[in-house]
């Protein structure tokens, strides 16, 4: 089971009109929708997105509702599956950002470190990159600056460096062998404390499906598509992804983005998004004993103006 993280707070932020158009961008296992759904008339229109197939279809069987419509997409690409839905602009979108505990689970996808599987990570499996062609093709300083920019991991340059002597011998095929070449490359405290291969997935799993390019590329896209007073709701899980969110709906929420040492405004920069709350909402300590996935969650929340 997928457990929603901060339902009643993303779902009480997004509808702004019970009667509007909603779009979730990240659909997974539709616990947020669901939730979205029971809280709208029945003239609203939900557009769920997911780039996982799979996922899309185990969770389209879920639900028979004539409000729903369910796209397979990158959001991304948000602008193009609104056009082509004719819908020109909506009253709410959210995005719960990462993988689905679904994802996690098949063993077969390659997201967790403690399953053998294939070294995959594809959240679309149509897509060529996978984490197997990351270890076994990229050179040592590639792996190293993707594990230290994208897992932020102390151990990235003895990281990398290990898993290039060792596909010198043989590929790496498959996660747990991974995760055995990482154990052995940091110091023994450092697998005490907390998983040792749990930052280097992190990476690789971003880098394998372009996570924070399609962040970055996703919010501005929501800000034109939203209508006036409508709602951007986004759920991040770690510090690259709230860095983004954060910066720009801060960005986008000030009238002048001139330097502070600028006598007068020349941006001519204006307001799009007001900021609902300044600091995110972050999880009870209920929900974090409950749900040990939404202790990392944050949940940013801006309309648009
Ligand atoms: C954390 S899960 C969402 C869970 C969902 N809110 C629920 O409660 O069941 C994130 C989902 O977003 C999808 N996803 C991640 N990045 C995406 C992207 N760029 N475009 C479309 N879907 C994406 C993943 O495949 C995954 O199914």
């Amino acid at each position: 089971m997928h457990e929603p993280v901060l339902l009643q707070e993303t779902i009480a932020n997004l509808i702004c009109d019970p009667h509007g158009i909603y779009v979730d961008c990240t659909l997974g296992g539709g616990g947020h929708l669901r939730y979205l759904i029971e809280n709208l008339e029945p003239d609203a229109r939900v557009i769920g997105i997911d780039k996982d197939l799979d996922i899309l279809n185990q969770t389209r069987l879920c639900f028979n509702d004539p409000r729903l419509t369910f796209i397979q997409s990158d959001f991304r690409d948000l602008t193009q599956v609104l056009q082509e839905l004719n819908v020109e602009l909506v009253d709410g979108i959210m995005m719960d950002l990462g993988v689905s505990s679904f994802q996690l689970d098949e063993a077969d996808r390659g997201f967790s470190f403690h399953e053998d599987a294939p070294l995959d990570m594809r959240m679309n499996r149509e897509q060529f990159l996978t984490a197997r062609e990351i270890v076994n093709g990229y050179g040592e300083a590639e792996i190293r600056e993707i594990l230290f920019k994208y897992g932020e991991e102390t151990y990235a340059r003895n990281i990398a460096k290990a898993i290039v002597s060792y596909r010198a011998e043989k590929d790496i095929e498959s996660t747990l062998e991974l995760v055995d070449i990482i154990k052995k490359a940091v110091p023994g405290k450092y697998c005490r404390e907390k998983h040792p291969a749990r930052k280097s997935f992190q990476a690789l799993r971003i880098v394998v499906n372009g996570e924070l390019e399609a962040l970055q590329a996703v919010l501005p896209q929501a800000v034109k598509m939203l209508k006036p007073k409508g709602r951007l709701c986004v759920i991040s899980f770690h510090s690259l992804e709230d860095r983004i969110v954060k910066q720009f709906m801060q960005e986008k929420s000030r009238n002048c983005i001139c330097p502070p040492d600028f006598p007068m405004c020349i941006c001519e920069h204006r307001a799009q998004l007001k900021l609902i709350s300044r600091k995110p909402f972050i999880a009870s300590s209920e929900e974090s004993t409950s749900n040990p996935r939404s202790r990392s969650a944050k949940l940013r929340v801006a309309a648009r103006i």
